[in-house]
């Protein structure tokens, strides 16, 4: 009895003291190989499964939680293989396609014990991603005869989340990076997403991004900024916003260079706090130079310190990248965040020179290992089994 007061007095301290309740790695692989040089409109789908693309390896997922306890991924997948374009974006799935889906995202969540974004890796289009970022229809853009309508993408949703709903560890990012489009059809996009997602039953955290790649250093800025996105209105009382920030010169993640710091982030930060609310950056990155290894632990450092910040993923791990680099694709042949990675030249990847180094030393020793998964976060401890 005194002992069980003890333990709920300690983790109830602990709850005070933390801010981030959620770390871990972007899953980057489901939306491989779909990109065309040629612009070949439905180039690569709907793919061969562990092929052309894939979702998770276990065995890095093993690494990542059994010896980092990390307690967070973010999975990507395509909008036009789950709803392949014969059927329309809605709720008609390929059901071999959500299989394999559904069966990354039940080892994270399930075997494994982590919470897992799932995450339509689509930029707010929909029907070609053969030049993806900047092709495809903008869904909900009323004067694209050939674009998905907003009540298809909360149909979508709405079915999505229906079958997630009873896994608690699941939380639902509506969507990668929306850019070039107006910021009220974000907004309309993502609350339409919302409601439906409530509407289906599910109560988990859902994380909302902004426009302009949703990126934090741009997040006020303009005349047609995020700060429009105080309209959103979530009946569940479980939302999040979703930022993305890189520390290369124009903040594209394409360069080895690193040059922008946390400071970027100051008027995102500022907004949260005045409006009450709470984010995850679920991309950010850089290589394994000097600078960045400072600029890189500077971030997460400043994310730690500021409690309008509950979680992060890096970007990026996933079995398809090779020697390929996430963080520089521009130049470096340096490997990814995968445990198993390695450079071209067959030296150590970015997992070993970046994660291990830089990123793992930052990773908070408690974070949640139960409950659902929420804006206010949970009781952290260490990952339970040890
Ligand atoms: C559904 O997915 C499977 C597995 O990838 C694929 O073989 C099949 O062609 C897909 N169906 C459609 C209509 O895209
Ligand atoms: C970054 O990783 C690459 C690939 O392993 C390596 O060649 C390079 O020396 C590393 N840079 C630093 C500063 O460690």
């Amino acid at each position: 009895m005194l002992l069980k007061s003890f333990t709920t007095l300690a983790a109830f301290a602990a709850v005070t003291s933390a801010t981030i309740f959620y770390a871990g790695v972007a899953e980057s692989s489901g939306e491989f190989g779909v990109w065309s040089p040629t612009s070949e409109k439905g180039f690569g789908l709907p793919g061969r499964f562990g092929v052309d693309y894939s979702f998770i390896d276990k065995k890095g997922i093993d690494v990542h939680v059994d010896q980092n306890k990390i307690n967070l991924f973010r999975i990507a997948f395509l909008l036009e293989r789950m709803c392949p374009l014969s059927y329309g974006l809605g709720a008609k799935f390929n059901e071999t396609h959500f299989d394999f889906f559904k069966e990354a995202v039940d080892y994270v969540t399930k075997t494994k014990g982590a919470y897992c974004i799932l995450d339509p890796h689509n930029y707010m289009r929909y029907n070609d991603p053969s030049q993806q970022p900047m092709s495809g229809s903008i869904i909900g853009d009323t004067a694209d005869k050939t674009a998905a309508t907003t009540a298809q993408f909360g149909i979508f949703w709405g079915e999505l989340a229906g079958r997630f709903k009873d896994n608690e560890k699941v939380i639902f990012g509506l969507m990668n990076e929306p850019h070039d489009m107006k910021t009220s059809l974000v907004v309309d996009n993502s609350q339409a997403a919302m409601d439906a997602i409530r509407k289906s039953g599910a109560k988990q955290l859902i994380l909302a991004s902004g426009n302009s790649w949703s990126g934090g250093h741009a997040w006020t800025e303009g005349t047609d900024s995020n700060t429009q996105l105080t309209k959103l209105k979530d009946s569940g009382n479980n939302l999040a916003f979703d930022i993305h920030e890189y520390m290369d010169q124009d903040f594209s993640g394409t360069h080895a260079a690193c040059t922008q710091p946390a400071s970027m982030l100051a008027g995102a930060t500022a907004w949260l706090k005045q409006n009450n609310y709470k984010a995850m950056i679920t991309e950010f990155g850089a290589s394994n130079t000097t600078e960045c290894a400072t600029m890189l632990s500077d971030m997460i450092k400043y994310m730690a310190s500021n409690d309008v910040y509950i979680g992060w993923t890096a970007w990026a791990a996933g079995p398809f990248w090779g020697s390929n680099s996430a963080c520089c694709t521009d130049s470096k042949q340096w490997g990814s965040l995968e445990p198993a990675s390695k450079a071209a030249d067959g030296g150590p990847g970015l997992y070993e020179t970046l994660w291990l180094k830089v990123i793992q030393p930052l990773v908070p020793k408690q974070l949640v290992w139960s409950g659902i998964s929420s804006v206010n976060g949970g009781i952290v401890s260490t990952k339970p089994g040890l």
